[in-house]
């Protein structure tokens, strides 16, 4: 089943919203499968956010993520790659629609809260940077029989 890569930012840590953003993903029906808390390294901070080397925001991005700790996640589901960014709404929080975690809880772009996985081979390179194999759990909730 497809997996995507999300992780809550340091400041969607320190402003205590990691509890009200996991529940929005398990009450969806997605399935945990990787959590670590972690501080990011410079080196992982430039690998993650490799794409983006040339931009004039890359700096202060690398700077903001290694700020303080994050909660990184990989989830699974049927289409949880699309289904996570549309929960997670556009890049500039002003702009991301209500009800989705930027629009509900964020106004700032250089302060969005959370990363997504843009799409599944971005998700297999994220996942393969972010975690080892053996820190994933193959399991499947009893409940997904009334999921799918
Ligand atoms: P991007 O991959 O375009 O957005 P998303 O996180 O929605 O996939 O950009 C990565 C991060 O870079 C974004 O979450 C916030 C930051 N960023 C800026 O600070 N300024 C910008 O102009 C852009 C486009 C992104």
């Amino acid at each position: 089943m497809e997996l995507t890569f999300l992780a809550i930012k340091p400041d969607g840590v320190q402003r205590g919203l990691v509890g009200k953003i996991i529940q929005r993903f398990e009450t969806k029906g997605f399935t945990l499968v990787g959590l670590k808390f972690m501080d990011v390294s410079k080196k992982l901070a430039e690998s993650h956010y490799d794409i983006h080397r040339e931009r004039p925001f890359f700096a202060s991005l690398v700077e903001f993520i290694t700020s303080g700790p994050v909660v990184a996640m990989v989830w699974k589901g049927d289409g949880v790659v699309a289904s996570a960014r549309k929960m997670i709404g556009a890049t500039n929080p002003l702009i991301s629609e209500p009800g989705t975690i930027r629009g509900d809880f964020g106004v700032s772009i250089g302060r969005n809260i959370i990363h997504g996985s843009d799409a599944i081979e971005t998700a297999q390179r994220e996942i393969s940077l972010w975690f080892k194999d053996e820190e994933l759990v193959d399991w499947q909730p009893q409940i997904s029989t009334w999921l799918y």
